[in-house]
């Protein structure tokens, strides 16, 4: 059976796009004091529970870690994890939950979450963005800064982790105000994940707040399978490259854009900055408000700066999209400049597919050839990357 198996699996897998469930033996759970079968070698454990684990939090198990450029594991045991995650380390480091269903997001069980925000009414100079984060990928705080973006000081050659993956992690900012989850609306910026100076993928991994749920900044490139983002405003934002491939793109309420990005010329690399989603969906969240009506109201993007771009391709369009699709910074600011500014969509359908009402001063519809040729991962990245499982994602 296990034999046929097997077999089908490997016959199938040329004809799917995705697939995959490359840890999948090290994170099913197991008979207690064998959990660590079908692990990578010297994965370390971590766990509430379970004797047999060496550590009682994914930050204590991080910080064991020593920081050389050699490829380290983490598998962390079902539970809910009240703590702040920061990846400083340069080398490798993959991150797996356990699940017995590492393809399917809903049946995830390792909850990571904290509770902050950044109040911007109050925010003193030296409080950043940074600050209010349950993950963060980055060499140092400093190089996690928001801060003025690209326009500010210039580039510094610093060097995060060079390969960071997490599968099946719920990420939660749970900002709350007197202990009380805040539901109303948003509180500030409180993020989920922060990618900076680093390489980092994550695999039907999900991330949720209200406002700036999920970050990927200077010099940062993120690739992102199945999963979930759950947000109101500007809940995707950034300056780096951040690839979406199967994704639900939820919306608890609505407000700026689902992403609000910034490019510049004054980064290192190549000039892929941006945000790239394929094959997703646009929704309203399964916990918003249900008799909260978002009917055509989710802008899909806002720039942050003119050199914005924000690519939608083959994603399904619910009917809470706002039916001129982009929209400019504001009415005073728009922001927007005709070959600079890059909104682009290809390939969209469903009910918040709006041909005849999208705003094409704003945005343009190229076509599914130009979409594979321009934004497939490999062209967006320079070559297919090597700090992504090529099991998730073939092209
Ligand atoms: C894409 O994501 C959906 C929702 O999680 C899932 O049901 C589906 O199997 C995924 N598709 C592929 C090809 O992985
Ligand atoms: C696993 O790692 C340990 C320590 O790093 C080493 O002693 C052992 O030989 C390794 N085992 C295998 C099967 O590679
Ligand atoms: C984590 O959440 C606690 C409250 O649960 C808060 O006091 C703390 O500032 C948060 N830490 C970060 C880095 O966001
Ligand atoms: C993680 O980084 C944040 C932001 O720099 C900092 O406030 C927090 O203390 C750090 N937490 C840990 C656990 O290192
Ligand atoms: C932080 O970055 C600034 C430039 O943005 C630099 O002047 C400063 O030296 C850095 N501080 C540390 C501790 O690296
Ligand atoms: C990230 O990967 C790219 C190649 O895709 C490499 O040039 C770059 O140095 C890596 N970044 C880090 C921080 O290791
Ligand atoms: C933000 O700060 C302002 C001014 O101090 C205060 O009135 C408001 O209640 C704060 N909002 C939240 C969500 O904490
Ligand atoms: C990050 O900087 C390195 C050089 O320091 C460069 O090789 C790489 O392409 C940059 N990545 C991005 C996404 O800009
Ligand atoms: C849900 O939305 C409705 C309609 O906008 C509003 O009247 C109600 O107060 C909201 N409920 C909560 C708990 O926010
Ligand atoms: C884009 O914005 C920058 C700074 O706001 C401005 O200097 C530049 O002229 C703008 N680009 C175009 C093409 O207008
Ligand atoms: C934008 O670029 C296209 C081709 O790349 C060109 O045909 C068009 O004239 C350009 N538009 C402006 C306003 O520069
Ligand atoms: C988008 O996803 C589809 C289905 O998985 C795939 O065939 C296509 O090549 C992808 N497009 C790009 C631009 O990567």
């Amino acid at each position: 059976m296990k034999t046929f198996t097997t077999l089908l699996l490997a016959a199938v897998a040329s004809t799917l796009p995705v697939l995959g469930n490359t840890y999948g033996d090290c994170q099913r759970p197991k008979a207690q004091g064998t959990q660590l079968q079908g692990c990578p070698n010297g994965t370390l454990y971590v766990s509430q529970t379970d004797p047999q684990a060496e550590y009682g939090t994914i930050q204590d198990a991080v910080e064991s870690l020593a920081d050389d450029d050699s490829t380290q594991y983490i598998l962390v045991g079902s539970g809910n994890y009240h703590e702040v995650v920061n990846v400083t380390r340069k080398g490798p480091l993959t991150i797996m939950g356990m699940t017995s269903s590492p393809s399917d997001y809903t049946a995830n069980t390792v909850f990571l979450f904290n509770s902050s925000y950044i109040n911007q009414t109050s925010q003193t100079a030296s409080q950043d963005n940074a600050d209010a984060v349950v993950l963060t990928v980055s060499p140092s705080r400093n190089a996690s800064l928001v801060g003025a973006g690209p326009t500010g000081a210039p580039l510094q050659p610093l060097f995060g982790n060079s390969d960071f993956r997490m599968y099946n992690v719920d990420i939660a900012n749970r900002a709350t105000v007197n202990g009380v989850e805040y539901t109303a609306g948003d509180t500030g910026p409180s993020a989920a994940l922060f990618v900076s100076y680093a390489n980092a993928s994550f695999y039907e991994c999900t991330f949720s707040s209200y406002q700036d749920t999920l970050y990927v900044g200077r010099n940062g490139s993120a690739v992102f399978v199945g999963g979930e983002v759950v947000g109101t405003t500007d809940f995707i934002y950034g300056f780096g490259t951040a690839y979406f491939e199967n994704t639900t793109l939820s919306s608890r309420n609505t407000g700026g854009g689902l992403v609000a990005w910034k490019g510049s010329e004054e980064f290192y690399g190549p000039d892929t900055f941006g945000a790239y989603f394929n094959n997703s969906r646009v929704v309203k969240a399964a916990d918003a408000n249900a008799t909260l009506d978002l009917t055509g109201t989710r802008a899909l993007g806002r720039p942050w700066n003119n050199q914005s771009r924000v690519v939608f391709m083959n994603t399904y369009m619910s009917d809470i999209v706002l039916p001129q699709g982009f929209i400019e910074w504001s009415a005073s600011d728009p922001r927007v400049f005709p070959n600079v500014t890059h909104f682009i969509e290809s390939g969209s359908y469903g009910p918040g597919w709006n041909p005849s009402a999208r705003n094409y001063s704003v945005e343009s519809v190229i076509s599914p050839e130009q979409a594979q040729s321009q934004y497939s991962v490999s062209a967006v990245f320079g070559g297919f990357p090597t700090w992504v499982d090529s099991v998730y994602v073939y092209n």
